[in-house]
C-alpha cells in the first residue's frame, strides 16, 4: 500500500505533462488584474518581460511570467505603443498622443530620461497614435487614428509612418488615409506586410521591399464578414513558424488564427473578455500567446459581468510558435544625454 500514492503520483504528473502538449488544446490564464485599456503587448526575450500600454490611463507596463510581478511609468497622454531598441532593452520608444518619445526604463525601478523625438499629423490634432512595430531592420511603423468620441472616431484622419534615424522629423506617410490604424505583421521571409484598418474588418496583404521600407499592391486576404456567426473588429495581430495570423477580436470575446493562404479560420480561442485588443509571442520558447484587453468601452453591467476585463491573459498549448520580435533602431541611449 506503501507504494501506491507514490506511483500514482508519478503517473499523474506524467499524464498532466502529456496531457499540456498534447490533447486538449489550448489553455487560458488570466495573468493580471485588469487596467483600463490594455493594449500593444510585445516580448523582449533579452530581458524576459512583457511589455503593453494602459492607452488612456497613460502608462507603459512591464510583465515578468517569472515572478509575475509588474510595474509601470505614467506619462501625460494617451500612450501607446511601446517598443524597446535594438542597442538597449531598457530604452523604450514610446507613443504619447501623437508624439514619438525615447524614455529610459528597466521595467522596474523608477523612469530614467526621456526626450521628445518627433510629433505627427499636424493636420489632426485631435488624432493619436494607436498600434506599432518595429521592423527587422529596425525602422518604426507607428500608425495614428482620429479621435473617438461618442459618435466614434473622427473617420479617415488615421496615417501608417514609416520612422528611421534619418527621417524622424518628417516621416513619411505609407499608408492613408485610414481610419483606425492596427494590425502589423511582416512574414517569414520578409516580403510580405499584413495590415489592418480596424473598420473595414478585412486584413490586407502588400508586397513589402525590406531594403527601401515600401509597400504595394495591396489585397484584402481575410474578410471577417465571411463568417456571420463571429462578431467582432481585427484589432491587434501577430504571426507564428507558418505564416498563419493571430487576431485579436474586439468586441469579439476571440482570438482567432487565420490561413491568408486561403482566408480561411484555422482556429478559434475565446476570451473571457469581449474587447480583445492585442497578442503577442512570448516566454522563452516564444510559444505563449499574451493577449491584451480592455473594459474601456464596457457599460457598468458588463464590467460586472466580466470581471476580467482589462487583465493580461496568457494562452498555452497553441501547438505553435512565434517569431522574435524586432527591436527599434532610430536612437541610441547616448543621445538622451
Ligand atoms: C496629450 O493630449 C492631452 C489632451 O489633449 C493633453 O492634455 C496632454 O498634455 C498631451 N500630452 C502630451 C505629452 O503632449
Ligand atoms: C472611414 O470611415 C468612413 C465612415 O465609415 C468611411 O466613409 C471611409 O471610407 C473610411 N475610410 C477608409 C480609408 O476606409
Ligand atoms: C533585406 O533582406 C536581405 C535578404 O534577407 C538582406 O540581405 C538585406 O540586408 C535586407 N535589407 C536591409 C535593409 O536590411
Amino acid at each position: 500500500m506503501n507504494n501506491l500514492p507514490l506511483t500514482f503520483s508519478f503517473f499523474v504528473i506524467c499524464l498532466l505533462n502529456h496531457s499540456m502538449s498534447n490533447h486538449f488544446g489550448p489553455a487560458v490564464y488570466q495573468l493580471t488584474d485588469p487596467v483600463d485599456h490594455g493594449e500593444g503587448p510585445t516580448w523582449d526575450s533579452r530581458t524576459g518581460l512583457l511589455y503593453f500600454v494602459d492607452i488612456f490611463d497613460g502608462r507603459v507596463l512591464s510583465y515578468d511570467p517569472e515572478t509575475s510581478c509588474i510595474n509601470a511609468i505614467t506619462f501625460n497622454g494617451a500612450v501607446t505603443p511601446v517598443i524597446p531598441s535594438q542597442s538597449d532593452p531598457h530604452l523604450l520608444i514610446v507613443g504619447v498622443n501623437r508624439s514619438v518619445y525615447a524614455v529610459e526604463w528597466n521595467g522596474k525601478g523608477k523612469i530614467g530620461a526621456t526626450k521628445l523625438l518627433t510629433t505627427v499629423s499636424q493636420q489632426f490634432p485631435t488624432s493619436r497614435f494607436n498600434d506599432g512595430k518595429a521592423d527587422k531592420e529596425g525602422r518604426l511603423w507607428f500608425g495614428t487614428m482620429g479621435f473617438e468620441g461618442s459618435t466614434g472616431v473622427a473617420p479617415n484622419e488615421g496615417v501608417l509612418y514609416t520612422f528611421t534615424r534619418e527621417n524622424l522629423l518628417s516621416p513619411p506617410a505609407v499608408i492613408a488615409p485610414v481610419n483606425i490604424s492596427n494590425g502589423l505583421a511582416w512574414n517569414k521571409a520578409n516580403d510580405k506586410f499584413y495590415y489592418i484598418d480596424t473598420p473595414t474588418l478585412t486584413v490586407r496583404e502588400y508586397d513589402y521591399d525590406n531594403e527601401s521600407g515600401k509597400v504595394s499592391n495591396p489585397r484584402v486576404v481575410f474578410d471577417l464578414r465571411r463568417f456571420t456567426t463571429i462578431g467582432g473588429f481585427p484589432d491587434g495581430m501577430t504571426i507564428d513558424k507558418d505564416d498563419n495570423l493571430w487576431i485579436a477580436l474586439y468586441f469579439g470575446g476571440a482570438v482567432i488564427k487565420v490561413d491568408p493562404k486561403t482566408g480561411d479560420i484555422l482556429q478559434m480561442v475565446a476570451i473571457p473578455a469581449q474587447c480583445v485588443s492585442s497578442v503577442s509571442w512570448g516566454g522563452p520558447n516564444l510559444d505563449i500567446l499574451f493577449v491584451t484587453t480592455s473594459r474601456h468601452a464596457l457599460s457598468k453591467q458588463e464590467k460586472i459581468r466580466q470581471p476580467a476585463a482589462g487583465s493580461l491573459f496568457a494562452i498555452k498549448n497553441l501547438g505553435t510558435h512565434g517569431l522574435p520580435a524586432f527591436h527599434a533602431n532610430i536612437i541610441d541611449r547616448i543621445d538622451l544625454h
